[in-house]
Parts: C-alpha cells; sequence; structure tokens
C-alpha cells in the first residue's frame, strides 16, 4: 500500500489510494459485460478480491471470500439466482443475503456475519462499474452513447503494470506525441505545444480544445476514413474525476471519434486499461479494424508507462510541469482535493 503526501495545502495529510480510501466511493469499470455472462469472476479493485456475476437479471459485486472458511466465491457456481460456495455449499442470494448452509440441515440458524456485503453495481457503455461504498457521483454522460448516428465499439480490458494515475497523466498529455507515438500518429505534429486553455468541456468533463496534424499510415486508414499521409484533426480532451479522460476526434469530413479511456485500479501500482470508442461512421468498416489503430497507440504508451516504477506524485512540488502539462497538473489538483474532501 502507497501512502502518497498532499502538498498544496493539504501538507500534513496522508491519503491511501488503495484500500479503504476515498476511491471506495467512486464507480470503477472493472469488467465488459460480456465478460460477466452468467460468471463468476474473480477480480481485483483496490487491492480488494471480488466475485463479480450477474443471475436474475442483475449485476452482483462482493468479496471474493466466503466468511465460513474464506474459500474464493469466484469458484463456485450459481444455482437458481444463488452463488453456492464450493467448499461446503453456503448459498448467498443476489442481496448478498446467506440463504442456505446445508450443513444446518433444515434448521435456519445462519449466523448474522454469514450475509455478504455487496458493492453498488451499473452497466454502462457496455461496461460493468463498480463502487464499495455509496458512490459521490454518477457515470459521466457520453451523449453520443444515446445519439443514433454513432455506433459503439468496446475494446477488451488490459492489465498494465502502471499506476492509474500515472495512465491519466498520460492520457491528457499531448506533448509526448511526436516522442513515444512517432510510430504510429505522431511524426507529424511539431514538439512545441500551443498556450492550452482548460475549459468545462460539457457538465462532466474538465479540459481543453485544440488542432493537431496526425500522420496517416497505411495501417490507421480504417479510422481516420482518410488516405491522405497526413490528416488534420479538431480535438478535445478533458478528464471526470476521478480517473477518466475522453478524447474527441473530429476529420475534416465531419467524421467524429470519441475514446473514453479508462484507467482502474487494480492495486497502487497495476491497473486496468479499458477504451470505449463511438463513431458516426457507415458501420462499413468491422469494429475490430476501426479500433486497431488505437490498440497500437495504447500499446505504446503501455510500454512508456511500465517503464516508470511507483505510483504517480501528487503534491504539487513532487514534480517539474512546464505550460503544456496544465491539464494533468489541474487534474492532479481537483485529485487530490476529492480525496481530501472525502476522506
Ligand atoms: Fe464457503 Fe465453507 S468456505 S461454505
Ligand atoms: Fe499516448
Amino acid at each position: 500500500m502507497v501512502i502518497c503526501s498532499v502538498g498544496d495545502g493539504y501538507d500534513n495529510q496522508t491519503m491511501v489510494l488503495v484500500g479503504n480510501g476515498p476511491l471506495r466511493c467512486c464507480w470503477h469499470p472493472v469488467a465488459e459485460s460480456t465478460d460477466v455472462e452468467p460468471g463468476p469472476l474473480a477480480l481485483t479493485l483496490l487491492g480488494e478480491r471480488l466475485v463479480l456475476y450477474r443471475t436474475d437479471g442483475r449485476i452482483v459485486a462482493a468479496p471474493d471470500r466466503c466468511p465460513h472458511r474464506e474459500a474464493p466465491l469466484s469458484a463456485g457456481s450459481i444455482v437458481d439466482n444463488t452463488l453456492v460456495c464450493v467448499y461446503h455449499g453456503w448459498g448467498f442470494g443476489t442481496d448478498g443475503t446467506c440463504v442456505s448452509v446445508p450443513s444446518s440441515g433444515a434448521a435456519k440458524s445462519i449466523p448474522p456475519a454469514a450475509h455478504l456485503r455487496c458493492l453498488h453495481t451499473k452497466e454502462c457503455y457496455g461496461l460493468i462499474w463498480v463502487a464499495f461504498d455509496e458512490p459521490i457521483g454518477d457515470i459521466p454522460v457520453i451523449a453520443a452513447e444515446t445519439n443514433p448516428a454513432f455506433r459503439r465499439i468496446n475494446s477488451g480490458m488490459q492489465l498494465w503494470q502502471t499506476a492509474a494515475t500515472r495512465m491519466v497523466d498520460n492520457f491528457l498529455d499531448i506533448s509526448h506525441f511526436p516522442w513515444v507515438h512517432a510510430g504510429t500518429f505522431g511524426s507529424a505534429q511539431s514538439t512545441e505545444v500551443p498556450l492550452l486553455t482548460l475549459v468545462e468541456l460539457d457538465d462532466d468533463f474538465t479540459g481543453y480544445v485544440y488542432e493537431v496534424d496526425a500522420a496517416n499510415p497505411n495501417d490507421a486508414v480504417a479510422t481516420s476514413g482518410s488516405t491522405d499521409e497526413v490528416v488534420h484533426r479538431w480535438m478535445s480532451t478533458g478528464f471526470a474525476l476521478p480517473l477518466l479522460v475522453r478524447s474527441t476526434i473530429r476529420y475534416a469530413d465531419g467524421l467524429e471519434h470519441i475514446l473514453l479511456l479508462c484507467s482502474t485500479p487494480v492495486d497502487d501500482c497495476t491497473s486496468l486499461f479499458t477504451f470505449v470508442v463511438w463513431r458516426n461512421d457507415d458501420h462499413s468498416i468491422p469494429e475490430q479494424d476501426v479500433i486497431s489503430f488505437d490498440r497500437a497507440i495504447g500499446a505504446e504508451d503501455k510500454v512508456m508507462l511500465e517503464r516508470i516504477g511507483g505510483s504517480l506524485p501528487l503534491e504539487r512540488t513532487g514534480l517539474v510541469s512546464v505550460q503544456s502539462d496544465k491539464p494533468s497538473v489541474e487534474w492532479r489538483r481537483r485529485f487530490a482535493e476529492l480525496i481530501r474532501n472525502t476522506r
């Protein structure tokens, strides 16, 4: 467990990012909807092992630990909407209530501590989201989800050996494009970043708008819809607390490609990465072809971030920042404030 000191007015405080920290009160995407058909599925969030399954039309998330002798409930099975432990057959209902102790026979002597404390769950954008405790906010709205001109493409989830905070810092940063992404789209971009102005992009996302030239190799044609060597992009990139980034790319022909970049803290230095794409295209290009270039870009970020150890310093003086880092500096400030205010 990493304890991060917070400066900039938060001196003498510490905050725990994993464990009993404030991120427990936030929604985190932990699986794709298709991963829990029906389950049970084992996963780890904020250092805690969880079981996830779908039954009776509901998504259920609970600690992956049977209260009896700590068997992993994810090794069990679902019978008649009941999660049955693989060790001695105790059964749990969808609200976590222990409904069956076979060794006790017909006697209804179920100990009060036998019940599971289920988490909050939601299904949104093809993802399963969970929160340990009463969520302090809702999942941000992506307007394209309900716009019939757009289709949604889910990409799967990957495990990255890096802190979720480092991922957000990276996703808000455009100055690494010509360096880290020279092999995909970055070689056409100037290394100099224009002055960035932070604005409220909508009710949920704070960020900046900018224009950029992007290299458009053969691998990118399915995504950009253009065969030009270089394409101009009108873009906006912004964050929604705690750990979401949305990047919108618009091309000259009106094609929009919206990316929701999700960073889920498995523990302090291991994270789930997933991206969701919305596009107002004609559906003629298969989904996997559309997102293969985005996957290649993500792979470049993964290699870079996995070279850096530990958590992202959150105190203002912990890193040297320049004007191009303004978006991530502001996200770090608000992230630290969120954690301070919800302790
Ligand atoms: Fe689960 Fe015994 S450990 S029923
Ligand atoms: Fe990147």
